[in-house]
């Protein structure tokens, strides 16, 4: 009898929770730099580096011809949209772009800083405004209190800031000379916090960061290092914003209500794959699989930049980087798996499947996981 009653109340709890993933789809915007760019920069007026719509860019297939995606396929918003049962999630500038399911700002090159290469890529500030214009659209589409749901509703996902270390000031000698490196990640976060903010007072309530990666390793920044090894005072500024990241973010959760997130440490993350590339399946975690020079950190992947000729490896699954800045489609997978549903160490305090799926129904999901042993009592 109690066996029954047990089975029972499981059964119901699984269709219940089916019911609820079925019909959940929390809309996802984007707001970041050629991490996640899935294109916008195909339409804007910028320089060759900050563009990746021709070949080898897109090289895998997954998508017929090159997006102006930084990666021989898939980006990391690409597998959460997939694991979010979202359609893949389309560049703003798009003429043809459906915001029905949210929609990515990310452009390649931009900063937290407006100053950081200024007018060639869409900084933050320019994201949020077009964020404001899709509010409208929506509240426009489907009345003010429906777009006030998918707006609370959303995930709002953060990949940026390497742009505004590397030649925000590490390129840009007249930077570091008005500002300390400490005062300087002061203002990056200060910047990223401004817009958490106004995104909050907007109704977005779940966020999502990518933490920087160990930017003096980029075969780009290798090859720079006269010391060999990585560029250390690049991989400091990456650590240095990742703990001011956690702080502000820590501090936001005692002071927003309801505010959730998600913040990763792509940092250690990453530099175990480059350190040990055969203990995560790759071959190389060095050198790039695509560009010249050494570590093919010569940034000329496709050829329509400085120079026209470029190297390009027999497999790019085997490596880490794709091209001197980027990583390979595969680590974009890899990570994209951690930031869903990974271990708390180096993913949380929520993880993304936790935002999307929302908390209290996820727990039936994990009751339900246990159903199909139970199955024969019945
Ligand atoms: C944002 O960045 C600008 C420089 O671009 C700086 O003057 C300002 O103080 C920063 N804001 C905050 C809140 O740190």
């Amino acid at each position: 009898m109690a066996i029954i009653s047990v089975s029972l109340v499981l059964v119901i709890l699984y269709f219940m929770s089916n019911s609820v993933s079925a019909e959940k789809h929390s809309a996802f915007f984007i707001f970041g730099d050629s991490s996640v760019d899935p294109g916008n920069n195909n339409y804007i007026k910028t320089i060759p580096e900050n563009q990746a719509n021709y070949k080898p860019y897109g090289q895998n297939g997954f998508f017929k011809d090159p997006t102006g995606r930084f990666s021989d396929g898939r980006i990391i918003v690409d597998f959460l949209a997939e694991y979010a049962k979202l359609p893949i999630i389309p560049p703003y500038l798009d003429p043809s772009a459906d915001y029905s399911h949210g929609v990515n700002f990310a452009s390649a090159g931009a900063g937290i800083l407006s100053t950081t290469n200024e007018g060639q890529a869409i900084d933050l500030k320019t994201q949020l405004k077009y964020f404001e214009e899709v509010e409208k659209q929506l509240t426009e589409k489907l009345g003010a209190s429906k777009a006030e749901e998918v707006i609370s509703d959303a995930v709002y996902f953060f990949s940026m800031g390497s742009n505004d270390y590397l030649g925000g000031y590490l390129g840009n000698p007249k930077m570091q000379e008005l500002h300390h490196p400490e005062e300087y990640v002061g203002m990056v976060i200060g910047n990223l916090t401004g817009a958490i903010q106004e995104l909050y007072e907007k109704g977005a309530r779940k966020f999502g960061f990518l933490s920087i990666s160990p930017l003096g390793c980029l075969p780009v920044m290798r090859a720079l290092a006269i010391e060999g090894g990585c560029f250390e005072q690049a991989n400091s500024l990456a650590l240095a914003h990742n703990n001011a990241l956690k702080t502000v973010l820590t501090n936001l959760e005692y002071l927003l209500k309801d505010f959730k997130y998600c913040n990763s440490d792509f940092y250690n993350w990453l530099h175990d794959r480059i350190n040990h590339p055969s203990n995560y399946g790759f071959k190389e975690g060095v050198n790039a699989c695509c560009g010249s020079g050494p570590y093919g950190g010569v940034y000329t992947c496709g050829g329509t930049k400085k120079l026209t000729t470029y190297e390009i490896c027999e497999n790019a699954d085997d490596f880490v980087w794709w091209d001197s800045f980027h990583p390979t489609e595969r680590i974009h997978e890899q990570f994209s798996k951690a930031l869903w549903d990974g271990q708390r160490a180096s993913v949380g305090p929520y993880n993304l499947r936790d935002l999307f799926f929302d908390i209290d129904k996820l727990t039936i999901a994990e009751i339900v996981d246990e159903i199909p042993e139970n199955e024969n009592i019945l």
